[in-house]
């Protein structure tokens, strides 16, 4: 996992610790589910869905119009990947993007009511878990986009403005 702040047309590498004062949490994990299926037991959540997100997909392009537009949701959005790579763009508290270029064993926590969306990168295929809370009610999580926030159509790049 390797983050970057826009900063004007550059971008700057910071920290995990950086990251984790935005609120957004990240942790480095074993992909062996007899390793970390007990640790996020443990951590009172449950595997909610598993997706793998590449050409081979039906809805690609359905689904990274969904992604690749900026949004919130009412719940933390809780993602595990297991192979391949994506880059997640969540703004900073101070609204400013930030890149996180992950790949397999990096588990990030995306809180709730924070705007987000996703690139593909260039191998697009991202494998993933999403994970939920035990004990929670899941109705289908609202999507809300933020105003003017356009889907960016094509694979696999292409940075929000
Ligand atoms: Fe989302």
């Amino acid at each position: 996992m390797r983050t970057y702040l826009r900063e004007g047309n550059n971008r700057r590498e910071i920290s995990e610790a950086r990251l984790g004062t935005e609120g957004v949490f990240y942790r480095k994990m074993s992909i062996d589910p007899e390793v970390y299926t007990p640790i996020v037991k443990g951590w009172g959540m449950a595997i909610h869905k598993h997706l793998v997100v590449s050409r081979e997909m039906d809805d690609l392009e359905a689904h990274l119009a969904k992604v690749s537009a900026e949004h919130t949701h009412p719940t933390d959005e809780v993602r595990f990947i297991l192979g391949g790579s994506s880059i997640f763009h969540i703004r900073s508290r101070d609204d400013v993007w930030m890149d996180i270029h992950v790949e397999s064993g990096d588990l990030i926590v995306i809180p709730k009511d924070r705007y987000h969306c996703d690139s593909l990168t260039d191998e697009a295929m991202m494998k993933l878990i999403l994970l939920r809370w035990n004990g929670l009610e899941h109705p289908e999580r609202a999507t809300h986009y933020r105003p003017g926030s356009r889907p960016r159509p094509r694979l696999p790049q292409g940075f929000p403005e």
